[in-house]
C-alpha cells in the first residue's frame, strides 16, 4: 500500500458551540488547555503519517493556520485546503482531491477525540487492505450519529442520523480510505440536510461490492460538538494528567493530579485535581476543583470554580456561589459590582447562556 496521508476536517460552522464559535473555530476550543485539533494532529504524527491536509472554512481558516502553522511543531507537514462552504464531509474529501493525489488516507474529524489514538488502526488497515475501514462504538443515542449495520465481519448498511436507528453502533469520526472513496463521493447526491454525506459515500462503496471493514473502538471517544461533550472530554483528558508545578505557590495548596504552568501565581488558593492552571494565570483566595482547565492569563479572585473550562484572558471575581459545568470564552469578565443601584449588569454576546443564583 502507498504511504498514508492524513486529512483533518476543520471547516464547518460549529453552531452547537455558540457563542464561543461566533469568534473562533470549534476545533480550537481547548481541552485540558490544548486545542481539540491538536489531539488529532498528534494522533496522526504518532501513527507515522507525515503529510496532513487540513480542511478549513473561509471564516475560521486564518486562525487555524496561525495556531497549527506549517506542522513543524508536530514533526509533520501541513497543507491547508479551503472549502468554500460546509457542504458535507464527502464534499470536503472532494475538495482535497489534489492534495490526496491518489494516496490512501486517514480522515479525522477535527472536533473528535479518540483516547487510544490511531496507531493500531493504521496497522490493521495496512495489513488487511480493505477498500475502506470505519470505526464504530456503541452509544446510548445513535440517532445523533451515522449508524452502521454489520453482517459478521462486514459493514452492510450505513445511515446518517436515522430517526429510528436499527443498531446502537455509531460511526466514530475517524475513517481509513483508499482513493475509491473519491469516485463514491462523486456518485452520490446531497442528503435532506443539503450535505454530501460521507456515510452515503461509504454506503456507495458497499453497494458497489467493495470491502468496508468495521473496527470497534474500545477506549473512549468524544465528539466535542456540544458544551457537555467538551466538558466530558476535558474531564477524560485531565484524568490522565501528569502532575507538574512550574508556577509559584504562595500560601497555596495543590492536591492530586494538577499542572500549574510557568508564570502562574497562586496566593492563598487551593487547587484540587485533576486540574490545569495555564501560564501566567493569577489566582487569589480561590478554590479550583476537579475537572477544571484554567487558560493562560486568567485571573480568579475570591471565587470557587469546578468542572469548567475558562479560555485565555478571562477573569472571575467575588462570586457568592460556586461556578460549575461552565464554558467561558476568551477575555470574558465575570464580577460582582459594588456600585448602586444593586442590580445585575450584563454585556453579553449572541447565543450566550447565563444561569445565576
Ligand atoms: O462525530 C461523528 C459523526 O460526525 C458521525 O457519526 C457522523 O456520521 C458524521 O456525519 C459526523 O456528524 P456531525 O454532524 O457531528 O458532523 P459535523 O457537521 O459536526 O462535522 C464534523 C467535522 O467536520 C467538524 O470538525 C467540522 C468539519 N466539517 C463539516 C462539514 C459539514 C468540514 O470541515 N466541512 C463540512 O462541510
Amino acid at each position: 500500500m502507498d504511504k498514508l496521508k492524513g486529512l483533518i476536517l476543520s471547516g464547518g460552522k460549529g453552531t452547537r458551540l455558540r457563542p464561543i464559535t461566533h469568534t473562533s473555530a470549534k476545533q480550537l476550543v481547548p481541552v485540558a488547555n490544548k486545542p481539540v485539533l491538536f489531539y488529532g494532529i498528534e494522533a496522526m504524527a504518532a501513527a507515522g503519517i507525515e503529510e496532513i491536509g487540513i480542511i478549513i472554512a473561509p471564516e475560521t481558516g486564518g486562525e487555524i493556520r496561525e495556531v497549527a502553522g506549517d506542522g513543524s511543531q508536530f514533526g509533520i507537514a501541513i497543507t491547508y485546503i479551503e472549502q468554500d462552504a460546509p457542504l458535507g464531509l464527502a464534499h470536503a474529501v472532494l475538495t482535497a482531491e489534489e492534495f490526496l493525489a491518489g494516496s490512501p488516507f486517514v480522515m479525522y474529524l477535527g472536533d473528535n477525540l479518540l483516547r487510544d489514538g490511531i496507531v493500531e488502526l493504521v496497522e490493521t488497515f495496512e495489513s488487511s487492505e480493505p477498500d475502506a475501514m470505519i470505526l464504530l462504538t456503541q452509544v446510548p443515542d445513535p440517532e445523533n450519529y451515522g449508524v452502521a449495520e454489520l453482517e459478521g465481519e462486514r459493514v452492510t448498511k450505513l445511515v446518517e442520523k436515522p430517526e429510528r436507528p436499527t443498531t446502537d453502533l455509531a460511526l466514530v469520526g475517524v475513517y481509513m480510505f483508499t482513493p475509491a472513496i473519491l469516485d463514491a463521493a462523486k456518485a452520490i447526491e446531497p442528503s435532506a440536510r443539503g450535505e454530501l454525506e460521507i456515510t452515503d459515500a461509504i454506503q456507495h462503496l458497499v453497494d458497489s461490492g467493495l470491502r468496508v471493514d468495521p473496527h470497534i473502538v474500545r477506549g473512549w471517544w468524544k465528539d466535542t460538538g456540544q458544551v457537555q461533550d467538551m466538558l466530558d472530554a476535558n474531564r477524560l483528558i485531565l484524568e490522565e494528567l501528569e502532575e507538574r508545578v512550574d508556577g509559584d505557590l504562595v500560601d497555596s495548596r495543590v492536591e492530586g493530579r494538577v499542572v500549574i504552568e510557568r508564570g502562574a501565581r497562586l496566593e492563598r488558593s487551593t487547587v484540587r485535581g485533576p486540574a490545569i492552571i495555564g501560564a501566567n494565570a493569577h489566582l487569589v483566595d480561590a478554590y479550583i476543583g476537579p475537572y477544571t482547565a484554567i487558560g493562560e492569563r486568567v485571573t480568579i479572585v475570591k471565587a470557587e470554580i469546578e468542572h469548567s473550562i475558562l479560555l485565555s484572558g478571562s477573569s472571575v471575581r467575588d462570586l457568592a456561589g460556586r461556578m460549575e459545568a461552565s464554558l467561558v470564552g476568551r477575555d470574558v469578565s465575570i464580577s460582582r459590582s459594588p456600585a448602586l443601584p444593586r442590580a445585575y449588569r450584563f454585556v453579553v454576546g449572541d447565543s450566550a447562556e447565563i444561569a445565576i443564583l
